[in-house]
């Protein structure tokens, strides 16, 4: 818990910056700068949190002197941020890792490295060290700030570096280079106590631990001040924000602080825990007018027993009280949840209170899993194993249920004037935008490219289940 979290500024602790330093002078005195400094590339698996993080270890490969490029090939520093949330991930991470190596047979001077929560496992950073001889090193999901230590040793020694360490302080101060510049990540808390029994997040990211509000309220009053029009206030559990701190502010007291800083700039959050979802919460997010509508409540399942076994600590009757307290105070609000199909022991039953669940609530936007067995967690041991063709077939029911509610819950917008930010350019199409707001989906609409970044008032003409169509007013 937070009482024996160590906080420490990056630059008293061992000297990273220093290394960082020594790395930017040496390619200095080869004068490997501007157009001719080595270029990094960083390849990010999984969820916001990751992203966060590789804004970070961005940061920190600009400050020993790497310049970002987009194709691996021109890289001689590769980073890849791995997720081990499902076996897919894992699969994805290692998959990439492979394609990284004859860019080493290309260019001998490479260095690779390989973070994030795949590698925070033991056997996943053994199998790296067997296996992949042109990775230099991994590191784990508490060690961003040793990166230029890593990269030193790397391209000094040739060493190659396999620990994890266990140590999960908060380090402030890391530098971060942002991929937006008007949409922030924004990490209040760190880490998982729940462990829910299928999950591997609180084994790789350890305890929860929450920043300081004085941390965080200065970072926000940085990021406004940069152009950030959209903040996402980030945490496994946002919900549990502040446990344990000496100044107990909760994460309703740290949003409406948030919103009380000068600028236009709306705020998100995720993810919530339902266990944790309080009146206070419910009350700012409904009163809050800087705070974005939508409210992502991850329920996993319909069914009690399911549930229980999931060590989720709520009922579906509970669940379903904080919906209508929510839509009580704030009734156009858009709801999003996450659901496992097939967990160990789901009965077709336990599958009908699923869609029963989803009928009920009826959510703007769902995301499904399969469920993927975790090596290390307790649902991988239980018995019960829902074939994969069971599994599949319910997933298909799940989403042609949720396609038909998803669009029509989308056509409440149709005829109406909304406020989105423009987020960006349309890959297929350079005259359109997407922008976001209120709604789970985002809203495409024709739309000159200096928009992006800024606010705009569109008039909502069509949807569909997967995204809404407008006009510029
Ligand atoms: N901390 C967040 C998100 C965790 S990961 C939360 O509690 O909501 C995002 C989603 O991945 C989870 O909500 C869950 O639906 C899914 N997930 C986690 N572990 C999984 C597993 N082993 N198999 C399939 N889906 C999983
Ligand atoms: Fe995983 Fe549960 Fe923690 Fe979310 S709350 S990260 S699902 S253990
Ligand atoms: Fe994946 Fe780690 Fe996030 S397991 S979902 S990257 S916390």
């Amino acid at each position: 818990m937070q009482d024996n979290t160590k906080i420490t500024e990056m630059e008293t602790e061992g000297g990273e910056l220093d290394a960082a330093r020594a790395v930017r002078a040496d390619f200095a005195a080869r004068s490997l700068v501007g157009d001719k400094a080595p270029g990094y590339y960083i390849q990010t698996l999984g969820c916001q949190q990751n992203e966060a993080d590789s804004e970070r270890l961005a940061g920190l490969a600009e400050l020993m002197g790497y310049r970002r490029v987009c194709d691996p090939n021109d890289a001689r520093l590769i980073l890849v941020n791995t997720c081990a949330i499902r076996e897919h991930a894992e699969a994805r991470a290692l998959s990439f890792i492979g394609e990284y190596k004859h860019v080493r047979e290309e260019h001998p001077d490479t260095v690779i490295g390989v973070g994030g929560c795949m590698v925070t496992q033991r056997h996943r950073a053994d199998k790296l060290k067997m296996s992949y001889p042109y990775v230099n090193f991994t590191f784990d999901t508490g060690a961003l700030h040793k990166l230029p230590f890593l990269v030193k040793q790397a391209i000094e020694k040739g060493s190659r570096r396999f620990v994890i360490s266990d140590e999960y302080d908060i380090v402030e101060g890391l530098p971060v280079s942002r991929t937006s510049k008007h949409s922030a990540w924004l990490p209040i808390m760190y880490g998982c106590n729940n462990f829910c029994s299928y999950c591997i997040v609180p084994y790789v990211r350890g305890r929860e631990r929450s920043r300081r509000e004085e941390d965080i309220l200065n970072e926000a009053e940085l990021l406004i001040a940069d152009g950030a029009r959209e903040i996402t206030l980030l945490g496994q559990n946002v919900n549990s924000y502040g446990n344990g701190a000496e100044d107990s502010s909760n994460i309703a007291e740290l949003m409406r602080k948030i919103c009380a800083l000068d600028g236009d700039f709306r705020l998100r959050f995720m993810t919530s825990h339902p266990k944790d979802a309080s009146d206070e919460l419910l009350r700012a997010v409904a009163e809050e007018e800087k705070i974005v509508k939508h409210f992502h409540l991850p329920v996993q399942s319909g069914s009690d027993d399911v549930l229980r076994r999931m060590n989720r600590k709520y009922t579906s009757g509970h669940y379903l009280g904080i919906v209508e307290k929510l839509r009580a105070l704030c009734p156009d609000i858009s709801l999003t949840t996450d659901i496992i199909v097939g967990f160990p022991g789901e009965t077709e039953e336990d599958f009908e209170a699923t869609l029963e669940l989803l009928r009920r609530v009826r959510y703007d936007m769902i995301f499904s899993f399969i469920y993927s067995p975790r090596k290390g967690t307790p649902a991988a041991e239980m018995e019960g194993a829902v074939p994969a063709e069971v599994s599949k077939e319910r997933f298909a029911r799940l989403t042609t249920l949720q396609d038909e509610i998803s669009r029509e819950r989308n056509e409440r917008f149709i005829g109406r004037k909304v406020r989105l930010l423009a987020g960006e350019v349309s890959k297929n199409d350079s005259n359109m935008l997407t922008g976001r707001g209120d709604m789970a989906r985002p809203v495409h609409f024709a739309g000159d490219a200096s928009l992006v970044g800024s606010f705009v008032n569109v008039k909502i003409t069509s949807c569909g289940a997967y995204n809404l169509e407008g006009e510029l007013i």
